[in-house]
């Protein structure tokens, strides 16, 4: 039986799923209309990636015999200073969310919730992966500074990032 402050918590993280995709949309606009269609293209990538992950844990809070609490998503920021300040971004907001899944984790052994824990050990291990991706492309563009032609190739790798469904039916 799955209990109401990890049925709380659970809904939360859906929240902070879905603002994540929202917020990784609101970049991906923003690099659209600076003109790095690439880097528009990874960040699309990684905002469906994002709604994946909310929409799994409202599968999961469901075939526990739980209802989600949906709750309101807060708007993004709209605009950033430069390519190098967004991805500064979002390598602190993965940390960020690497907090909120651990807290997540903590409350499943706390309550001997096993289902949980096994359940949310998924998003444990993609946090490393989505917080390494994030410190490689802050290094990468810190490495580009002001020349043209390395931010030009990297838009360019960033935009041959293809949609994988990260839970295949
Ligand atoms: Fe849902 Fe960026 O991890």
């Amino acid at each position: 039986m799955i209990s109401e402050k990890m049925v709380k918590a659970l809904s939360d993280q859906v929240n902070a799923e879905l603002y994540s995709a929202y917020l990784y949309l609101a970049m991906s606009a923003y690099a659209d209309s600076a003109e790095f269609k690439g880097i528009a293209n990874w960040l699309n990538v990684q905002a469906r990636e994002e709604q994946a992950h909310g929409t799994h844990i409202v599968k999961h809070l469901l075939e526990r015999g739980a209802v989600p609490v949906f709750a309101e998503i807060k708007a993004p920021q709209a605009s950033w200073g430069s390519i190098a300040e967004l991805f500064d971004m979002v390598a602190a907001h993965e940390k960020h969310v690497t907090g909120l899944i651990n807290k997540i984790a903590d409350l499943a052994l706390e309550e001997k919730d096993h289902a949980t824990y096994n359940f949310i050990l998924w998003y444990v291990n993609e946090q490393v992966e989505e917080e390494a991706n994030a410190e490689e492309l802050v290094a990468r563009v810190k490495l580009a500074g002001d020349h043209s032609g390395l931010i030009c190739h990297l838009d360019n790798t960033l935009g041959a990032r293809e949609f994988k469904d990260p839970f295949p039916d």
